[in-house]
């Protein structure tokens, strides 16, 4: 068997997941180098190098990568930050080896104006109706406000607050969720104004879903729809979160789309990235998960929420255990410029994450149910590791946002594990994902039980239903 060696820059449980697709190889032997958040338990085991950089910082990332350069075929990256302070222009650049994100200047997942005006440019269709208003065109608080609320008038309130840079003030406020009033409104709007452009965009009612596509640079392998769930409790109440959950079908579209909404999705898919490609002069450009679009089905056409530059978290674990192929020839396939296909096994999935106390605001609103003598206790993940006894290649637990100290597992502040359920329908899936999620004890965790459940999808299609009928 040929040897090779990866190096993966790994935030949580979606790293742990292609961490795992990598090291079942049934060509390669791999040697994993990986770059870690934290001493993720399930890394540490299957590291042959393993190196601690909590802020995902590029530059000691690219030393890591140096100082082992000559065991390395490529390097694999997830998440947003590095990729968006561009890791693979300086890995690149210093060692020569092949990085699988896109380049930084097509890390467009970075600004929102960028991403509505690309979209504007190539596929304007994708966008909902949406303004810019930058700091530099207006002189005092009086005149924006005009120009604001005259803006409201032609939504008719029903807007969203997207800042460019979301880090920089209170990030997306939604009308009816994050303000009643325009005062309101107006307030979120300027914590974000005094630092950077500010969207103000239709509220686009619907049902949504995650498309990403595996990308080469020139060619666009589109990946089936996944449902994301990004409310923190059961039935969509309380605040987002990075996503508690998520599900895919047994084939290609959700349960709630037509065979002609999802006909729909892959076409505009396809016109962004082939347009978006064609404006640029760099085949390799657009390499690993340039294109991971929340789109929203609104029952005559779709919009583009957002647009981010790597694969979705908690979404990629639907589709990774489910790869026919290799998973590090797809790799090879992306880094050479080759990849015209893909095969998946027609199987459901259903991820559940489990979650410490503090995450998603649980503890503040439902604190009876956190039992107390159990937060910050060790977790013990080993019960689930054991339903695989049971259930085969069916179950896969990823430890994300987990630490090992003193040969302890303990959960961290956020998404601590994703459990994947596959089976042969969304309910067998789920049912596996959620046997996992209860067989793990510690750190007071909990988490969403009605991730793909029967009646949370049948909300989802009578809603497309609706909107059907009105569109
Ligand atoms: N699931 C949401 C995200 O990856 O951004």
């Amino acid at each position: 068997m040929e040897k090779i060696g990866v190096l993966v820059v790994s935030y949580g449980s979606r790293e742990v997941a292609m961490v795992d697709a990598l090291s079942r190889s049934p060509n390669y032997q791999v040697e994993l180098y990986i770059a870690d958040k934290q001493k993720n338990p399930f890394n540490v085991e299957k590291a042959v190098k393993h190196v601690v950089t909590p802020s995902l910082n590029i530059e000691g990332i690219c030393r890591f990568a140096e100082a082992n350069k000559d065991r390395l075929d490529f390097i694999l990256v997830g998440s947003e930050k590095p990729i968006i302070e561009g890791i693979r222009d300086l890995i690149e650049k210093r060692t020569g080896l092949p990085v699988i994100c896109p380049k930084q200047k097509y890390a467009i997942e970075e600004s929102k104006v960028q991403q509505r005006l690309l979209f504007q440019e190539i596929a304007p269709e994708a966008n909902p109706r949406f303004k810019i208003f930058n700091p530099q065109d207006y002189k005092g608080t009086s005149e924006v406000k005009k120009d604001v609320y005259r803006w409201l008038d032609e939504l008719d309130n029903q807007a969203v607050v997207k800042p460019d840079k979301p880090a920089a003030g209170k990030g997306v406020g939604v009308w009816g969720d994050h303000f009643t009033t325009r005062e309101e409104l107006f307030e979120h709007f300027l914590s974000n104004f005094q630092h950077s452009s500010v969207i103000i965009e239709e509220k686009v009612d619907g049902e949504e879903t995650s498309f990403m596509a595996f990308c080469d640079g020139k060619h666009f392998i589109a990946l089936p729809g996944v449902r994301d769930y990004k409310r923190a409790f059961d039935d969509d109440k309380g605040p987002n979160t990075g996503g508690m959950g998520s599900y895919k079908d047994v084939g290609d579209a959700l349960p709630f789309l037509t065979a002609a909404e999802r006909e729909r999705e892959l076409a505009l898919g396809k016109k962004i990235f082939e347009k978006w490609q064609a404006k640029i002069n760099d085949d390799s450009a657009l390499r690993g998960v340039p294109l991971y679009l929340a789109f929203m089905h609104t029952g005559d056409d779709i919009k583009v929420l957002e647009n981010n530059s790597r694969p979705g978290d908690p979404e990629i674990i639907n589709i990774l255990p489910i790869i026919k192929d290799d998973f590090v020839d797809v790799c090879f396939r992306m880094i050479e410029g080759n990849l015209t296909s893909l095969e998946l096994e027609k199987q459901a999935t259903v991820l559940t994450y489990k979650v410490p106390p503090g995450y998603g605001g649980f503890a503040e609103v439902f604190p009876n149910q956190v039992d107390q003598s159990a937060v910050d206790t060790p977790v013990d993940l080993s019960k689930a590791y054991q339903l695989t006894q049971k259930y085969g290649d069916k179950i896969r637990v990823y430890p994300g946002s987990m630490e090992v100290r003193d040969g302890q597992s303990f959960a961290l502040k956020s998404r601590a594990v994703g459990i994947l359920g596959v089976g042969g329908s969304i309910e067998e899936a789920r049912q596996i994902s959620l046997e996992g999620a209860r067989a793990i004890s510690g750190g007071a965790m909990w988490n969403r039980t009605d991730v793909a459940s029967k009646q949370h999808i049948a909300k989802s299609v009578s809603h497309m239903e609706r909107l059907r009928r009105k569109a």
